[in-house]
């Protein structure tokens, strides 16, 4: 059957009595308005703990040290803490914070000029990156705070003390798919 396009609006009202409870569909595109009316209920509170739960993403790189000189977790402390004595705002200092919650961003690309080579692969992979519009700010953050945090005695500021912050930056995401074009 063909789709149909509907760019029109059909906003429902949420419900904080639906929390808890569960749909019955068994494929996706059996699920009535009422259903998303439940599922879209119950979003909201999940939504609004996100920082709850990259705060224990991060707390899950406490310990992992791959044999550097620091765990993840102190080294996300201390990019942090370099970055915020150095003056970045705040959404800069809580990106630097958990900058290294999985492994897939591009910095790693970028430290590899370091190490790559012990690997047998192409340590210049970076370059690829180097007409992108945000190269110096990657080469900023990596020189300025990724690369310089791993001193075991540095006195990087506790994860506690940066939490504060992390809400505030996650209670106000920029874009979403879920908001309204009104905001
Ligand atoms: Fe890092």
């Amino acid at each position: 059957m063909a789709e149909t396009k509907n760019t029109g609006s059909d906003e429902l009202e949420l419900s904080d009595e639906l929390i808890g409870k569960r749909a019955y569909f068994t494929r996706l595109e059996d699920a009535t308005r009422e259903d998303w009316r439940l599922i879209l209920s119950n979003y909201r509170p999940w939504a609004r703990a996100l920082s709850n739960r990259v705060l224990a993403h991060l707390r899950l790189l406490e310990g992992e040290h791959g044999g550097n000189p620091v765990d993840r977790l102190q080294h996300c402390l201390q990019t942090a803490t370099l970055a915020l004595r150095d003056g970045r705002d705040e959404e800069y200092v809580v990106c630097a914070l958990i900058h290294d919650i999985g492994d897939t961003l591009a910095h790693g690309v970028y430290t590899g000029y370091y190490w790559f080579q012990y690997l047998g692969t192409d340590r210049n992979k970076r370059d690829d990156l180097r007409s992108h519009p945000w190269w110096g700010d990657l080469e900023d953050f990596c020189l300025k705070y990724d690369c310089a945090a791993f001193n075991p005695h540095y006195e990087s500021m506790t994860l506690e003390e940066f939490e504060p912050m992390l809400h505030r930056v996650f209670a106000k995401p920029r874009a979403s798919l879920y908001t309204k074009a009104d905001g």
